[in-house]
């Protein structure tokens, strides 16, 4: 059997996880790391059978975990660009649609597969119906995801991924209806660091899974003694029961759009870093990151870092007064707080770090412009894989971002993502004469939910079976 209490060496791979990595599918152990996308929400027609053809003909079509891999070596060499990349997942209601109920997983997660998203609207804090953008109103069966690489910089689209999408769209004819599309494109800041629309390097912590990986970050920052960036691979691997060997694995994914105001985020940033006199320092404090990257917890004067640190915590500043209680890296993965807070042991506290492969959406034409700042219409397509999806996006959601009592009692809901309403956070003042002092203020409300749902990207066996 696999080993899925560790990372795994891929390149080191024996006969058995070879043929897990065969039969996986990409972009879970690893980012495809693509810079276009296409996302195609799909409802199969009443013709099951024709549905379950479509599912069969696109199959080969999707890289596996290991051609992945490989790929992206080679491309490191200098070899050519592995091409357009495709994933493909199934909803609860996708499988049901499918006649195909008896071979979808049966996680222990408190319903929320089998219920989807918009069932758990209440213990999420979503908003729902009209609120939500039209496609996401009603049942999703399936997501088709498309990347592939712009063929320039400037370009939003890449030929590549729109290709592939017709290609995908004639093989489906009419087995299937479109309900929902969007399309991701990443962005960049002059560093080459991949940015989210409010300005801020994002993407830096993931939990790695590869042993590959964790030497290769070992080696950039030389050495790691603070924060361990390995996870095993339990943390996004379940065994997927429709693939019939022991050697099909799938993993649990959340889709959410998120639609960002960038003018009233950054509005709101401006005022804040006016009332507090501290500039800069009061957008890195309610992220938790300067907008390069460099941790508020490290170096508060925000000099760029290379790398970028992900080496940290918070234990030598219980208080938050270097990185507040409330920083949205903080509230999102505390780093140990809950054994030195609440006694819960840092195990189970890591349990809920999911592998975020999120991208942004929406056109600007800069992202530095004071002048282009919009108020909706691009946000973020937030997607991450993981072993479960009620310990890992629910409880993080629920438990951790939009509850005003974690880190601590009355710290107050998550600044960018909290849900359920705006908090008064505590800002420090760097004002002259009373620096430290703290100043309350609310600050929040410039990301909306418009809907999403929750998959399962099954094994390749899975898919070329059904
Ligand atoms: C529009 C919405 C969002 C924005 C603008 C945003 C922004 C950011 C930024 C700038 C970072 C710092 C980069 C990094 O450490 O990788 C970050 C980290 C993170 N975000 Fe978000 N995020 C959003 C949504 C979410 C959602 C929905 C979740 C989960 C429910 C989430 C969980 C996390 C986690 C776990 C980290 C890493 C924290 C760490 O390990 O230190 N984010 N986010």
């Amino acid at each position: 059997m696999i080993d899925l209490a560790n990372p795994l060496a891929w390149e080191q791979a024996d006969a058995e996880a070879l043929a897990v990595l065969s039969d996986l599918q990409g972009n879970i152990l690893k980012g495809h790391g693509r810079r276009a996308t296409r996302h195609l929400f799909l409802k199969f027609g009443d013709d099951q059978a024709a549905a379950r053809a479509f599912i069969r003909k696109i199959e080969p079509l999707l890289p596996s975990a290991l051609a992945q891999l490989q790929q992206a070596r080679a491309f490191k060499a200098g070899g050519p660009s592995g091409g357009p990349f495709v994933a493909f997942m199934l909803t609860a209601a996708g499988y049901a649609a499918l006649g195909v109920a008896n071979r979808a997983p049966q996680p222990a997660d408190g319903g929320a597969f089998q219920q989807g998203m918009r069932a758990r609207a209440a213990s999420l804090a979503d908003p729902a119906g009209a609120a939500l953008d039209p496609g996401y109103r009603g049942d999703i069966h399936a997501m088709v995801l498309i990347a592939g690489d712009p063929d320039n910089d400037a370009s939003w689209t890449s030929n590549a991924a729109d290709e592939m999408e017709t290609r995908i769209l004639n093989l489906m004819s009419n087995s299937a209806s479109v309900v929902a599309s969007e399309a991701g494109r990443a962005i960049f800041d002059v560093n080459g660091h991949g940015l989210e629309h409010f300005g801020y390097v994002d993407g830096r912590s993931q939990p790695l899974l590869l042993r590959e990986d964790i030497d290769n970050e070992r080696d950039a920052m030389g050495g790691i003694d603070v924060w361990d960036p390995a996870f095993p691979l339990s943390q996004v691997l379940v065994q997927d029961p429709g693939g019939g060997s022991a050697s099909a694995f799938g993993s649990f994914f959340v889709f959410r759009k998120l639609e960002q105001n960038v003018k009233g985020f950054k509005t709101a940033e401006d005022a804040l870093g006016d009332l507090t006199c501290s500039g800069e320092l009061a957008g890195a404090r309610i992220v938790g990151r300067f907008e390069n990257g460099t941790p508020v917890e490290m170096d508060e004067t925000g000099a760029l870092m290379n790398p970028i640190s992900n080496n940290f915590n918070y234990s030598a500043d219980p208080t938050g007064r270097k990185c507040p209680l409330h920083g949205h890296i903080r509230k999102s993965n505390p780093r140990g707080e809950s054994a030195t807070k609440f006694g819960i042991p840092l195990a189970s506290e890591r349990s809920h770090i999911m592998a975020r492969r999120g991208i942004t959406y929406g056109r600007r034409t800069s992202i530095v412009d004071p002048q282009d700042q919009p108020e909706g219409g691009v946000g973020l397509l937030f997607m991450a894989y993981q072993q479960n999806l009620n310990n890992q996006f629910e409880f993080t959601q629920a438990s951790w971002v939009n509850n005003e009592n974690f880190v601590a009692a009355g710290v107050g809901r998550d600044p960018i993502i909290g849900q359920g309403g705006v908090s008064a956070l505590r800002h420090f003042s760097e004002c002259a004469g009373h620096v430290g002092e703290i100043v309350v203020s609310p600050f929040g409300g410039f990301v909306t939910f418009k809907g999403g749902e929750y998959f399962f990207a099954p094994a390749k066996s899975t898919l070329a079976t059904l």
